[in-house]
């Protein structure tokens, strides 16, 4: 089994000390920092854009997540990257050509997610899965926090564990939306081995990630 990977959501972070706050992921080990980018069109709330990453990946050693939820992505791919992004994670029906937008993120040397909303099923990336090296599942709808998990996408983790098997390929498989200390341990039993989190990580235990980082891990 792939080593787990704990990738906080800085959307439930305190905005208005975001540099502390990831140096207390910083200090709690985070193996991540996922950064939810939204356009208010994409989906219906708006957050943060690239002269904020770059500032804050200034003073960070951990890699950046970056989660793009914005539409038509291709013409920002290079703005991210420039800013800091390590990975760059795409939705493939927020582009016309989903080819043209792998190549391109890894033109720049980055790494490559694609991401499936909880209705969107595997089919609409299967033949790009031996290009990329992230499949980013989505356990709620995008668009904001601290929304309830939606089991039913596991199946799809279990889905992609089995293509990886019979086509001998490697990926990683992230999960994001509703993560608690239950479905945690239930995600990766499926095959998740990058869990995504913000309310979990940022509010329980009084906000004590370190411990929060630990229990996400643990099965
Ligand atoms: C939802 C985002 C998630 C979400 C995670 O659109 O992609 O990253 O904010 O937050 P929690 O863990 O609160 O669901
Ligand atoms: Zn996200």
């Amino acid at each position: 089994m792939k080593k787990i990977k704990i990738s906080p959501s800085i959307l439930a972070a305190d905005f208005s000390q975001l540099g502390q706050e990831l140096k207390r992921l910083e200090d709690g080990g985070a193996d991540l920092i996922h950064v939810d980018v939204m356009d208010g069109h994409f989906v219906p709330n708006l957050t943060i854009g690239p002269p904020v990453i770059k500032a804050l990946k200034k003073n960070c050693t951990i890699k950046f997540d970056v989660h793009l939820m914005i539409s038509p992505v291709h013409k920002y791919i290079d703005a991210y990257a420039e800013a800091g992004a390590d990975i760059i994670t795409i939705h493939p029906e927020a582009t016309e050509d989903l080819s043209a937008s792998i190549s391109k993120i890894k033109s720049l040397n980055k790494k490559v997610g694609l991401s499936l909303n909880p209705e969107t099923g595997v089919d609409i990336i299967r033949k790009y899965l031996d290009k990329i090296d992230l499949i980013l599942i989505m356990s709620v709808n995008p668009g904001f926090g601290g929304q309830k998990f939606m089991p039913e996408v596991l199946d799809k983790i279990k889905e992609l564990k089995k293509i990886q098997t019979d086509q001998n390929i490697d990926f990683d498989i992230e999960i994001d939306g509703g993560i608690n200390f239950e479905n945690s341990k239930i995600a990766i039993k499926a095959g998740a081995n990058i869990l995504v989190s913000g309310t979990t990580i940022f509010k329980s235990n009084n906000g004590d990630i370190k411990k929060n980082i630990d229990l996400l891990k643990s099965l």
